[in-house]
C-alpha cells in the first residue's frame, strides 16, 4: 500500500483550498438523484454545462452546501470557489442580471449553512470565459455583491478542439477592458494561464489582465526569465496536481512535476482539486499523491500558509485565518513530536523544515 499524507484532523481543519470550479464539484450521487427525480437522461453528460436541465435554485443551494461537507472532510477551512453564474442558469431562464443575481443569492445560502454545520468559510470567484460575452455581467455580479460573499473574478478559456489556435489568454478581447476595469474598482483578478498554453499566457495574464494569482501556470517553467520573475514578485501560482495529469496539461512522462519544482524553489503556491466531479479526486488524494513524491508536511504548511496570504478575503480576515493556521501548525507540530507512528515524524530535519515552512 502506498503511504498517504497526514489524514485530516477534523477537530482543527488547517487547509485552504482557491482552484476548485463548483460546478465541477457535485458529487456523482446528487447529479444522479437530480437528474432522476427530473426524468432527465445522462447520456452524453459530461459536465454540469450538460446538466444544466437539472438546475434550480434549491438544487443549486444544496450543491453549494455539499460541497462544503466536502470540504470540510478535506480538512478545509476556507475555500474559494469559482463558477460562472451564467451555466448554473436553466437552459430555459434568459440570463437577466436578477436571474443571475438569484443563482448567487442560492449558492450563498448554501455556503452560509455550510459554513454553520460544517465550519468551512466558503467565499465566490465568479468565472467568465474568453469569447463567451459575459464577462460583462460577471464584473457588474462582483460589484454588486462585493463584501457579500463574492471575492474576485476569473477567466477561462472555452476548451477546443483544434490545438493549433487555442489561446487561454487573448491579447485582445472584451475580457481585457474589464480585467482592467476590475482592477481599477479592487476587485481581485485570477486567470486561468499557462496550463495547456505556453509562459506566454502566464506573461499575457500578468501584464496585459493584471492578474493577481494564476490559475495552473505549469507551462510558465518553459521561459526560465518569466519564471524567475514570478519567483521574485511571489506571483501565486493555483496548483491542482492530478487534474494536471488527467487534463493532459503535465504529461505522465514528466520528469519532475511543476508542483514538486515550485516547491523545491519556494515559490508562491497552493494545491487545488480543479474539478472533483470529473476527476473523481478530492483534496486528500491530491496531497497523498504529493507525499509519494517526496513532499513533506512542512511542504503542505507552507503552501497552506501560501494560499492563506494570497486569498481574496479582505485584509483582516485574512490576517486572521493566517494567524489561525500559524497557531494550528506549531500546535501539530509539538503534538506530533510526542506521536512515533504518525507518517510525519518531528525529526530535527522535520523541524527545520517547518521553521521554513512557518517563516
Ligand atoms: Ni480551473
Amino acid at each position: 500500500m502506498f503511504p498517504t499524507s497526514r489524514q485530516v484532523d477534523h477537530a482543527q481543519l488547517s487547509r485552504v483550498e482557491l482552484h476548485v470550479h463548483l460546478d465541477g464539484s457535485l458529487r456523482h450521487e446528487t447529479i444522479w438523484e437530480l437528474a432522476k427525480k427530473k426524468g432527465l437522461s445522462l447520456a452524453g453528460c459530461e459536465t454540469l454545462q450538460d446538466l444544466r436541465d437539472i438546475g434550480d435554485l434549491q438544487a443549486i443551494e444544496r450543491i453549494a452546501y455539499e460541497f462544503c461537507e466536502d470540504e470540510a472532510r478535506n480538512g478545509v477551512t476556507y475555500v474559494e470557489a469559482r463558477y460562472s453564474p451564467h451555466f448554473l442558469l436553466p437552459l430555459d431562464v434568459p440570463p437577466t442580471f436578477e436571474a443571475l443575481c438569484e443563482v448567487v443569492r442560492a449558492v450563498d445560502r448554501g455556503f452560509a449553512r455550510g459554513e454553520n454545520d460544517h465550519r468551512v468559510k466558503a467565499r465566490h470567484v465568479l468565472c467568465t470565459l474568453v469569447g463567451a460575452d459575459m464577462a460583462r455581467d460577471v464584473l457588474k455580479l462582483c460589484e454588486h455583491f462585493r463584501g457579500e460573499g463574492v471575492v474576485g473574478i476569473d477567466m477561462a478559456a472555452l476548451a477546443k478542439e483544434d490545438f493549433s489556435t487555442y489561446e487561454e489568454v487573448k491579447e485582445e478581447c472584451d475580457e481585457v477592458q474589464i480585467f482592467q476595469e476590475a482592477r481599477r474598482l479592487g476587485i481581485h483578478r485570477t486567470v486561468h494561464a499557462g496550463e495547456s498554453g505556453p509562459a506566454e499566457m502566464v506573461r499575457r495574464a500578468l501584464e496585459i489582465y493584471g492578474a493577481e494569482r494564476i490559475g495552473h501556470g505549469y507551462h510558465v517553467l518553459d521561459d526560465l526569465q518569466l519564471y524567475s520573475k514570478c519567483l521574485k514578485e511571489k506571483t501565486h501560482l493555483e496548483t491542482c496536481p492530478i487534474s494536471s495529469f488527467l487534463t493532459g496539461s503535465v504529461p505522465l512522462s514528466v520528469e519532475k512535476h511543476p508542483v514538486v519544482r515550485f516547491a523545491e524553489d519556494d515559490a508562491n503556491y497552493s494545491i487545488s482539486t480543479d474539478d472533483p466531479t470529473i476527476t473523481g479526486a478530492y483534496l486528500q488524494e491530491n496531497y497523498d499523491l504529493l507525499w509519494r513524491w517526496g513532499m513533506s508536511e512542512a511542504h503542505f504548511t507552507r503552501a497552506n500558509l501560501n494560499a492563506a496570504e494570497s486569498c481574496f478575503l479582505p485584509e483582516h480576515e485574512k490576517r486572521q485565518l493566517v494567524k489561525q493556521l500559524k497557531n494550528i501548525f506549531v500546535d501539530g507540530n509539538s503534538k506530533e513530536e510526542a506521536t512515533q507512528d504518525l507518517p510525519f515524524k518531528a525529526t530535527a530535519h522535520t523541524r527545520l523544515d517547518l521553521t521554513y515552512a512557518l517563516n
